[in-house]
């Protein structure tokens, strides 16, 4: 009976491929992408939050230096990861170009490597990007090596117009166009490749369908697991708070992908922009800077470039955290780290102040444990095993806790 319910899903699934395109035949699945490109969560600075359709050549130099003059890339930051709006024509050969506002990538990858970092670029599975520019439909082994030759690392491919491929393709059928969809990710994974260049592959396809369940299997580093990220409190916990229950996904060389940072561009106070730090870190998410760098308060920098917090963001063992407690506004969240420590965060997400107590057995952990604080760079006392402390509105804290 079991075997023959087994014969029939076979079955159905062969049924299934054959009424796919060729193109969109989805090869075997892996089980998960190679675990040395972004073994940890990428770190580095994408130009939309910021620039969005407005960048240029001279802003991703200006990012390029200030990565460097700041201490962002030694930081860990060295991604500079170019977003929509780059794309020229096709030339007679199909090949992409730039439009005028990048005059010539390969060069601008040049300067960028001879910085100590690297360059990444945007493109859509479909005809059009989301901004209307050019996208790889058609030309995703060709786009591949185009890049391959410009010197780029890092690719972020947003499905925009490809949701229209996949209903012209599969009208009506959910079912279908999923498999469409996951055979165009698979597709320029595997055109990235063969290209023999390292490429870190980034899915952008706001978390439908459960990405994070397949991300991997083709190919993806990272994925999208949401909409939009805005820079205001309310849009970016909504975000934050919702990858509760995605931990196990994430590993090394394979991420959920919150939406970048908007640290810095002004919507948000200290303590809310300390939250979504504090919260990025906590679950392993890629830290991209998403503002303007050459206008960093030092508030600004001390939120970007706090060593311990990106320490745990960083964290070798490569485990995302969850959440452990919340009552109303309080929230507790923990996350794994090498060595048997773990880094606990409290989340105050309240208008008012609120005193938040931490049972330190709730994380696992006896009365002797040491609790450090990796905003204020200090020791705290727990008594009688339990840690307790005021976070402001909207605030943080976060503890780094050992044996
Ligand atoms: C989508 C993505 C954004 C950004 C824009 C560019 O909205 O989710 O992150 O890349 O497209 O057009």
């Amino acid at each position: 009976m079991i075997r023959c319910k087994r014969f029939h899903a076979v079955l159905i699934a062969l049924v299934l491929m054959a009424a796919l395109p060729a193109g969109a035949r989805p090869a075997k699945l892996v089980k998960h992408p190679d675990t040395t490109l972004a073994a940890t969560p990428p770190m580095g600075w994408n130009s939309w939050n910021h620039f969005a359709g407005r960048v240029t050549e001279a802003d991703v130099k200006a990012a390029a230096d200030e990565l460097v003059s700041s201490g962002m890339r030694d930081a860990g930051y060295i991604y500079v990861n170019i977003d929509d709006t780059w794309e020229g024509p096709r030339n007679a050969q199909g090949e992409i170009t730039t439009n005028s506002k990048f005059p010539d990538m390969k060069a601008l990858a040049d300067y960028v490597h001879a910085r100590g970092l690297k360059l990444g670029i945007y493109s859509s599975p479909g005809p059009k990007t989301c901004a209307g520019y050019p996208g790889s439909y058609g030309h995703e082994e060709q786009d591949a090596r185009t890049y391959a030759s410009w010197g780029i690392d890092y690719l972020k491919y947003d499905l925009c117009s490809f949701r229209e491929i996949m209903q012209k393709e599969a009208p009506n059928d959910p079912q279908k166009q999923f498999e469409i969809e996951k055979a165009a990710y698979q597709k320029m994974h595997k055109a990235l490749e063969s290209t023999g260049r390292p490429i870190v592959f980034s899915m952008c396809q706001y978390g439908w369908n459960d990405v994070w369940k397949w991300g991997a299997s083709v190919g993806g580093n990272l994925w999208r697991t949401t909409g939009d990220i805005e820079d205001n409190y309310n849009r970016m916990t909504q975000i934050g708070f919702m990858q509760a229950g995605l931990a196990k996904f994430a590993g090394l060389g394979h991420w959920n992908d919150p939406d970048m940072l908007e640290i810095g561009n002004g919507g948000m106070t200290f303590d809310e922009y300390k939250t979504h730090m504090t919260l990025w870190s906590i679950l392993a998410a890629p830290l991209l800077a998403g503002n303007d760098l050459t206008k960093m308060t030092p508030q600004t920098k001390e939120l970007l470039m706090n060593r311990e917090v990106i320490a745990v963001d960083q964290d070798k063992l490569g485990m995302e955290g969850d959440r452990v407690w919340a009552q109303g506004p309080e929230e507790i969240w923990a996350k794994p780290l090498s060595g048997g420590a773990k880094a606990v965060a409290l989340f105050n997400r309240a208008s008012t102040p609120r005193r938040i107590s931490l049972k330190l057995s709730m994380v696992g952990f006896g009365p002797q444990a040491k609790l450090r604080d990796l905003w204020a760079h200090q020791s705290v006392t727990a008594i009688d095993g339990v840690y307790s402390v005021v976070v402001p509105r909207h605030g943080a804290v976060m503890l780094r806790i050992t044996r």
